[in-house]
């Protein structure tokens, strides 16, 4: 159905360079690919360069970037203050066998501004953060079970991929009663409910503050651990969506932007569950190696990040945020697709009817070829190097993308 769109057309006509350079990593990549959610028919876009708001593919098209690479570039690409402080860690070594300062400075800022993580540690990625809030969860319960949220992503971890697996359970996102009902069946079994207080790759969908609150009611009444993935949250207050919802948990996932663009992941929260790791009694409770833990190119670019991401910065991002989502509903119900916007602060998505799977993917492509690129699930995010105008740009093409789809019959009324 996508493979004749017109969308898709047009798409493989701006793209041949992507389409050449995709065909020959077939060879060397099992599907061209390495990052699986990036993948999108008939073949994903390559980049070669980035600055602000902008990216540039290989075959010279510039697109208005509403990504972030996937929320990591809150500040848009080579942030001239990110870049430099990146280039000084580079000329004093990229990598140590000892501890260093930016990792002091690193984790001082999110301490002080996550009240919950009384300590931290890094590690290269948010599924390496996840997996390891999860081993300090089991060792500290003495249990093995696992509860997410049927939607949730946590990264690359066995456990969260299948709702099958023997040491998870899968809880409702969104249903408190059916989901402390889950949790109270097996609870001396459960070390941890994990939860992504906005779920990201689902779509950007806000968990209710009640939901919340009844997790952390329940968890902590049968001395279960709340971890809260923050990796695409984090944005939404200055201490995190825990700070905006007012639901404190014990342990606290991080990622994404908190590396400036550079790979980067934390967990970090309660002093009695993180001491587990501590190294400096004998060996630790749960020992934490790696060659780039830590490392001070992701640190340093990390801190500028933070640095920027300013109380007002964040005010402005949500501001944005707001307007975008009401423009792009309005859009939307004034076009013939069927389709539901949501997100929260600088984090949306764009919902296609389930009447229509094609949707999504022609207005992914459609918007590409008008220069605009999001997520091709439908989610994106906003950096604080986009303004107003950038903003138009992307209604005035989702306007010109929607104009072109066949008129659908109505469907029944969507929630917002
Ligand atoms: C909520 C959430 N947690 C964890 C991860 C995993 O982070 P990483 O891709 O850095 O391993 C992601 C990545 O998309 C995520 O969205």
């Amino acid at each position: 159905m996508t493979a004749t769109s017109p969308e898709e057309q047009e798409y493989r006509r701006r793209t041949p360079a992507s389409a050449r350079c995709f065909e020959e990593a077939r060879r060397y990549l099992p599907g061209g690919d390495s990052r699986s959610t990036l993948f999108y028919q008939p073949y994903p876009a390559l980049f070669t360069r980035g600055e602000g708001c902008r990216v540039v593919d290989l075959d010279g098209n510039g697109l208005l970037d509403f990504t972030g690479n996937h929320s990591s570039l809150v500040h848009g690409y080579c942030h001239p203050a990110i870049a430099a402080a990146v280039r000084r860690q580079l000329e004093a070594g990229t990598c140590f066998p000892g501890p260093t300062e930016p990792q002091l400075r690193l984790a001082r800022l999110l301490c002080e501004r996550v009240p919950s993580i009384e300590l931290v540690r890094f590690t290269n990625s948010g599924t390496e953060a996840s997996l390891n809030a999860i081993r300090a969860a089991r060792a500290f319960t003495g249990r093995r079970l696992i509860a997410w949220a049927k939607g949730a992503y946590h990264g690359t971890l066995a456990e969260t991929m299948s709702p099958e697996h023997p040491d998870a359970i899968v809880l409702p996102f969104g249903d408190a009663e059916a989901a402390v009902r889950r949790i109270e069946e097996r609870a001396g079994e459960l070390a941890a409910v994990l939860v992504e207080p906005v779920q990201g790759s689902a779509g950007m969908i806000p968990a209710s503050p009640e939901y919340l609150r009844r997790l952390r009611e329940v968890t902590s009444r049968l001395g279960i651990l709340l971890v809260f993935d923050e990796v695409v949250s984090f944005r939404i207050a200055w201490g995190g969506a825990q700070e905006h919802f007012g639901v404190t948990p014990d342990l606290t996932v991080l990622g994404k932007l908190i590396g400036g663009g550079f790979p980067l992941g934390a967990f970090g929260g309660r002093k009695d569950v993180m001491e587990l790791f501590d190294p400096s009694r004998g060996s630790p409770v749960i020992p934490h190696p790696g060659s780039y833990n830590a490392n001070p190119m992701s640190l340093a670019a990390g801190e500028a990040a933070l640095e920027l991401l300013t109380r007002e910065a964040i005010a402005g991002l949500n501001r944005n945020g707001e307007s975008l989502r009401t423009r792009l509903r309005e859009t939307l119900d004034e076009s013939p697709a069927t389709a539901r916007v949501t997100g929260l602060g600088s984090l949306f998505a764009i919902h296609p009817s389930p009447a229509d799977p094609a949707l999504r993917h022609r207005i992914f492509l459609g918007l590409y070829c008008e220069g605009i690129l999001i997520d091709p699930r439908g989610v994106g995010t906003l950096s604080t190097v986009i303004g107003a105008e950038h903003m138009d740009r992307l209604i005035e093409a989702l306007r010109v993308v929607l104009s072109r789809l066949p008129a659908q019959r109505p469907a029944e009324p969507v929630a917002h």
